[in-house]
């Protein structure tokens, strides 16, 4: 998720950009640049890290112009240096991009076998020398973009200059966000709303497979360059409203952008012909695959929930030993681990040092380490042999969720690939396995909207509650942990998630009719202990709450409440339980009016011992 700003007008463009990226910081905030036209040329101004650098470039050493583009990056291709910051440029063109370009691989070999120089680790790059090899093949910039759109597979929002039509800005949208706005003599696009509020109300909205050229008016068309007509809307969100787009809460806008959140971090990584994982980024071969003798996932917090799914999935898919750590426990106490173990290190921020120095540890003495995480670049990430990100965004939220998802899907995917590539996993199971996660963002919309107003229901009802238990088993069981971490984190309510199986052990006896029981029993191989978990609850007077499969009567008849979910492959339900349990956690911290984003003593990133 990137944020990017265009302007064409009167006023100085390099300071419209710079107030839109500020708007859009929420997007991405790695680094960030503007191009100018200044005279006959475009020129460009990039720096790491926060907005303020920028500024402060720009302040030194300011370009003067009426027409730019500008850009707030989260990477996903290329650490965030000043190189791989946009705009990018190729030739008289400068580009920015928000989106990811799935045959970037392909594009960059062909590019480099035609004799361009390509100096990022971007896609973004990419685009900007497609574009330049059409305008030099004599196209205009409208026509070069709309050929190079043919050229792209994946996600973009992009917004391009060319030095040779120095008066406009050519855009172009398919699947991530580009919002236009007509102002007095000025016309504008952005990411987002909140970027263009300060100068216009009124938006036009691009769809996907959409371009626009944007002068002193607006002109829309399609793919193939006929025109289409649409009237500007008003839009009267304040900024702040815009910001969380609508949303209350960043955390309730973050459970619902998990669909995308999804779609992103799939995107061209799943081979629905060969029932397998496209696997060229993540840096491990098929020969590292076969020579694993046990996996160990390392994590803490709700990340190491996520590799709790993974201790059951590499086991049953890839049949290898596989350990899961809490990297406080791991770090420091001399652990066996050595050449043969692949470590995956989960982590959101990449930088949780117990994370880091576990890996650290573990690296030390012999095993590899992969790392799974969502900001590009960071620590755990640099010290790691192999990679695989997550693409879920910059999350704002302290309670994670979009992430949690993200690398819920990273570790089935991981899952899947090494049991394909050591002959555990045939083709005919992957292909299913590939097919559901395929489907689950969609799913996962439909429960979004499907359990939201019960989730908030049953909130109000128990807003009081005490204690709460979350129970599970087999894949349930980290959802129940997860769940009663999020209620826990911004509630404050004690809440305890659980193995079902271990319900009998101890928890039974805080049960009594004031206490939720919250009992995720979708269909799968532990169903039918599940529901007798239901039926103990049930018995001992508990205000009993099942998470199961659509139309399951017998759930429905033990339970008070029934949340229901889509029926789907065993390995998938993680995606589809954790809603309700995140939208319940949600409506319950809502309605005590706790601080949502950011609850007591809690950080999103733990940097410290
Ligand atoms: C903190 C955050 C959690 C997160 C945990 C691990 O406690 O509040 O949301 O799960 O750190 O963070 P990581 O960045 O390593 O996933």
């Amino acid at each position: 998720m990137c944020g990017i700003v265009g302007y064409v007008g009167a006023e100085n463009s390099a300071d419209v950009l710079l107030d839109g990226l500020k708007r859009l910081e929420y997007r991405g905030y790695d680094s960030a640049g503007v191009a100018v036209h200044v005279g006959g040329n475009i020129q460009i101004r990039r720096a790491v890290g926060k907005l303020r650098n920028l500024e402060k470039s720009l302040r030194e050493s300011p370009l003067v112009g009426g027409v730019g583009i500008g850009h707030t990056r989260w990477a996903t291709h290329g650490r965030p240096t000043e190189v791989n910051a946009h705009p990018h440029i190729a030739g008289p063109v400068a580009v920015v991009h928000n989106g990811i370009i799935e045959n970037h691989l392909a594009l960059r070999k062909e590019l480099v076998a035609k004799g361009c120089t390509i100096s990022s680790d971007t896609d973004t790059e990419l685009v900007a020398h497609l574009v330049h090899l059409e305008v030099d093949a004599g196209k205009d910039l409208e026509s070069a973009v709309r050929a190079t759109l043919e050229r792209l597979e994946g996600a973009y929002a992009i917004a391009v200059l060319s030095e040779k039509e120095p008066g406009k800005i050519v855009v172009a949208k398919h699947s991530s966000p580009l919002v236009l706005g007509v102002g007095e003599g000025a016309t504008y696009c952005a990411s987002d709303i909140p970027a263009l509020l300060p100068y216009t109300n009124e938006m036009i909205f691009l769809e996907d497979g959409e371009m626009a050229v944007l002068d002193e008016t607006v002109r829309i068309t399609d793919r193939e360059g006929k025109t289409i007509e649409r009237e500007a809307q008003r839009i009267d969100w304040s900024p702040v409203m815009a910001e969380k787009a609508g949303y209350k809460h960043f955390m309730l806008k973050e459970i619902f952008e998990q669909p995308r959140a999804l779609e992103d971090t799939l995107r061209g990584r799943l081979d629905r012909e060969n029932g397998d994982i496209n696997s060229d980024e993540i840096g491990l071969t098929d020969e590292d695959a076969k020579a694993i003798k046990r996996v160990i996932f390392l994590a803490c917090g709700t990340s190491n929930h996520a590799a709790m799914t993974g201790r059951y999935l590499v086991e049953s898919l890839a049949r290898v030993p596989t350990l899961l750590e809490l990297a406080s426990e791991f770090r420091g106490r001399d652990a066996v681990v050595g050449e043969g173990d692949l470590v995956v290190a989960v982590s959101q921020s990449g930088e949780t040092l117990d994370t880091l120095i576990a890996a650290k540890e573990a690296k030390a003495k012999g095993a590899k380490v992969l790392s799974i995480a969502n900001v590009i670049g960071s620590a755990i990430p640099r010290m790691a042999d192999a990679v695989f990100y997550t693409h879920a965004g910059p999350e704002i939220g302290v309670a994670s969720t979009k992430c949690f998802s993200t690398q819920c899907a990273n570790i089935l995917m991981f899952s899947i690939w090494l049991g394909r590539r050591r002959g555990t996993l045939d083709e005919n199971r992957a292909k299913e396995l590939v097919e559901g996660l395929a489907r689950i963002p969609q799913l996962m919309g439909d429960v979004l909207q499907g359990t939201r107003q019960l989730c908030a229901n049953l909130a109000r009802r128990y807003v009081n509650a005490r204690d709460v238990l979350f129970l599970g088993r087999g894949l349930s069981y980290p959802i129940a942990l997860e769940g009663a971490l999020k209620l826990k984190e911004i509630s404050y309510i004690h809440a305890e998630g659980y193995a079902a199986g271990e319900m009998k052990h101890g928890p039974i006896a805080l049960i009594d009719s004031s206490v939720p029981v919250i009992v995720l029993a979708p269909h799968d191989s532990s169903y039918e202990r599940s529901l007798s978990n239901l039926q103990e609850a049930k018995a001992r007077e508990a205000q009993v709450i099942a998470i199961a499969t659509e139309g399951d009567e017998e759930a429905r008849e033990v339970s008070h409440d029934m949340i229901e979910i889509p029926r789907v492959l065993e390995e998938l339900t993680p995606f589809l339980t954790v809603v309700p349990c995140q939208l319940y956690s949600y409506y319950v911290a809502d309605f005590k009016g706790t601080d949502v984003d950011q609850p007591r003593n809690l950080a999103k990133t733990v940097t410290v011992e």
